[in-house]
């Protein structure tokens, strides 16, 4: 780490180093949760804005300006690398992403491009170049892609699932597709995120949002590897983050793939987790996100009860323990952030 870094809570934090108190960020906080969000959906649609380099910063830092957080993540979506691999998707009112041509047969992965990301996502750079000035040096900025798992499910479904049926169907039945498939992502993604570290991005998150459904041996013999890839090539000086949901089962393999600090949902005991990962690792977590609709009473409770499992342990980043969800009040999501940094002040 550079040492102008080290002065950021959350990048010390990610390396396991003391901070004056833990540090936090929520992941999905860009959205339609807050007005100044929803007053331009009117005007763009999410792509149109995950697309312009200045509305995508704009969005952005809209989070920041309100509430005391330790980190911004850049606005975006974790299927944006798809369409320049030559994978058509649309966001459809209501039903999230939808593909209208899934890719299920050999033929089709052989056709998938290796992207350029400069060239192919030169919006996304550009974004993360005008938030870095933006910042000027306030707080770190994270960049982020879907695991290979996760964005194979889209590809492979057609949108979001259920069980998962022919995504495990191809990875059982057919392994050298699902293999090629795999292959292909990674590669994608280690450009990706590494073109992103090179546009200034200080640290990087993996989602592998949809990986909880496979048992472990499952994850170990046909996600692992690929997430390991993407992992380890990606430019060690920055922290990386590794979060899946629905993960407790996965945990040490998920330390296995890598990752810097392990993301974890609310489903764990968050002391349980650290001390099943080892705490060679940090931690990020691990407040339900519907607690966020509850009262500041509740919600200072609950960041007490998580802050009292990891006693003030180096290494711990709050967070939800997945995105904040529409309709969630924002001066609740204020108390959470007021709450966190006033219980944990050491
Ligand atoms: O965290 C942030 O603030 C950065 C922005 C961000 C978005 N998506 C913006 C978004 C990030 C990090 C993501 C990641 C993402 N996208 C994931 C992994 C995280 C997770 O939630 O598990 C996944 C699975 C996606 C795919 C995706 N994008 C879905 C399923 C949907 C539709 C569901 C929904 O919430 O509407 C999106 C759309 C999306 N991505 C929105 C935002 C703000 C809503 C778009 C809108 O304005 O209508």
């Amino acid at each position: 780490m550079k040492e102008s870094e080290d002065r950021y809570p959350f990048l010390r934090a990610c390396r396991r180093q003391a901070t004056e108190y833990t540090p936090i960020w929520l992941m999905r906080q860009a959205g339609r949760y807050m007005k100044e969000y929803r007053a331009l959906r009117k005007k763009y649609s999410f792509l149109e804005m995950c697309k312009n380099p200045e509305l995508a910063a704009q969005v952005t830092l809209q989070p920041i300006d309100k509430f005391k957080l330790d980190a911004a993540i850049i606005f975006s979506d974790i299927l944006i690398p798809l369409e320049p691999m030559g994978v058509e998707f649309e966001f459809a009112k209501r039903e999230g992403p939808v593909f209208h041509h899934p890719l299920r047969e050999r033929k089709d992965i052989e056709k998938l491009r290796i992207i350029e990301p400069e060239e192919d996502v030169s919006f996304l750079m550009k974004a993360i170049q005008i938030v870095r000035k933006e910042l000027e040096g306030k707080i770190p900025l994270i960049g982020f892609c879907g695991a290979p798992f996760t964005l194979a499910s889209y590809i492979i479904e057609g949108g979001h699932s259920k069980n998962y049926v022919l995504t495990k169907s191809m990875m059982y039945q057919d392994r050298p597709t699902w293999d090629a498939l795999m292959e292909k992502i990674s590669e994608v993604l280690i450009r990706y995120l590494n073109a992103q570290i090179r546009a200034g991005v200080q640290a990087v998150q993996v989602f592998d949002s949809w990986v909880g459904c496979l048992s472990p041996r499952d994850y170990e013999e046909h996600a692992l590897p690929f997430s390991k890839k993407v992992m380890d090539g990606v430019d060690k000086n920055v922290p990386l983050i590794h979060f899946a949901t629905s993960s407790s089962t996965l945990l040490e393999l998920m330390k296995q793939a890598g990752g810097d600090v392990i993301g974890v949902d609310w489903r764990v005991d968050i002391r349980e987790a650290w001390t099943r990962l080892g705490y060679d690792v940090a931690i990020q977590g691990n407040l339900d996100p519907v607690i966020l609709f509850s009262s500041v009473d509740l919600i200072q409770k609950e960041v007490k009860a998580i802050l009292n499992l990891v006693k003030g342990r180096p290494g711990h980043i709050f967070n939800l323990g997945h995105g904040i969800l529409q309709n969630t009040p924002v001066d609740h999501v204020a108390a959470l952030v007021e709450a966190v940094h006033q219980y944990s002040s050491r």
